[in-house]
């Protein structure tokens, strides 16, 4: 067997490691730091952020952008209190690149470190890795920005609240502020929710296009992290929030792939480096949909079935939905996939997209071990 190894950030990575689920789509995001280009739409609201900060807590917050996404399961999930069975550790729902190495699943992965090094106001950005669903608003590589707050006695003791809600509170307020520097009048609320690391914790959902979109999570810390790290008699806030989803709000982008354009037509509308910029689309080229039946497995899953049409489409796949799902008196499930191609760049060819799609039946019943009907 030959053996990969890619040099990256220090690391040596093994490639084809059996339990490593990364595949080369994936790993090739690595290092692209659109958070961090000044020009495009997620660098520019990143500095709106930080903007909003550096005036309003007078420059307090220490920020980080350019933090190794490789992270220790520990870092990812056992510094911030993530049960031993939590989904979310599954293979299924994050990257492993060995059984002790994910990429990072939220930028949550650097509380418990940054705090242990004695900052106390900080802001993580950058890109985080999920196995996922495929639609519009959803891509396996995303943004977040994570923000960390620690008060200390004094700060709660004079507002005669208890510990917890003045960091609530203090939260909240933080948060609707920035909303409205970045966006004045729009319509939001928060849903109660939760998170392992935070107690109580909330979301933010903004209106947009007929939805409400989760642009969100925050909280007040897990006493048990900042006892852990240090800080036993202080009270934190931190939240996470999602650059992409607030980015097409803000910049009316309809679908999470034109991030990743190099398509001049998408770029140059940001040249500026400001807010306040409407997406134009350039054209709307014609999706063009495929179906596809099988009878599944028990192993089966949503995001192994993504992960195979992305591996072959790219970002051509616009959307995978299932749009029928039975079980017949022998007891076997059929499950019937919508697959939308589109290119945000070009119009396709039929050819091009027979061809696609007959990549994705073939490797569906290799790799998924799936019958097709
Ligand atoms: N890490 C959470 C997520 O990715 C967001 C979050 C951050 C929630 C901090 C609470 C506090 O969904």
């Amino acid at each position: 067997m030959s053996m990969t190894m890619t040099y990256l950030h220090t690391f040596y990575v093994v490639r084809d490691d059996p339990t490593n689920n990364v595949p080369d789509n994936i790993f090739s995001k690595l290092g692209v730091h659109l958070h961090r280009r000044d020009q495009h739409p997620l660098g520019i609201l990143k500095n709106a952020i930080y903007e909003y900060f550096d005036t309003h807590y007078s420059n307090k917050f220490n920020k980080f952008d350019d933090l190794c996404p490789i992270v220790s399961v520990k870092q990812n999930f056992d510094d911030v209190l993530v049960p031993e069975d939590h989904v979310s550790r599954s293979y299924n729902d994050t990257y492993y690149i060995d059984p002790q190495t994910v990429l990072r699943c939220h930028t949550s992965a650097h509380q418990a470190e940054l705090l242990r090094t004695e900052y106390t106001h900080f802001l993580v950005t950058g890109d985080v890795y999920r196995r996922d669903s495929i639609d519009s608003t959803h891509y396996p590589v995303f943004h977040q920005m994570e923000g960390f707050r620690v008060f200390v006695p004094e700060e709660w003791e004079a507002s005669g609240m208890d510990a917890t809600l003045f960091a609530a509170t203090d939260l909240k307020q933080c948060l609707e502020g920035l909303a409205r520097h970045l966006f004045g009048a729009v319509e939001m609320r928060w849903v109660d929710t939760y998170f392992p690391f935070t107690n109580p914790s909330f979301e933010l959902e903004i209106y947009f296009k007929e939805k409400w979109l989760e642009v969100l999570g925050c909280g007040v810390t897990e006493q048990e992290i900042l006892k852990r790290n240090g800080k036993p008699n202080n009270v934190a806030w931190a939240f996470g929030l999602g650059l992409e989803r607030l980015a097409m709000v803000l910049f009316d982008i309809p679908d999470i792939r034109l991030f990743w354009s190099n398509d001049e037509r998408f770029t140059s509308q940001f040249s500026k480096g400001q807010l306040g910029v409407k997406f134009k689309p350039f054209s709307k080229y014609p999706p063009c949909y495929k179906d596809m039946s099988f009878w599944i497995n028990e192993s089966f899953t949503e995001n192994n079935l993504c992960e195979v049409v992305r591996g072959i489409a790219g970002d051509l796949v616009e959307e995978v939905q299932l749009i029928d799902n039975f079980t017949n008196k022998k007891g076997m499930t059929s499950h019937c996939y919508r697959i939308a191609y589109r290119s945000m760049e070009r119009s396709l060819t039929d050819e091009e997209i027979n061809d696609l799609q007959w990549k994705v039946r073939e490797q569906v019943q290799s790799k998924l071990n799936v019958v097709l009907r």
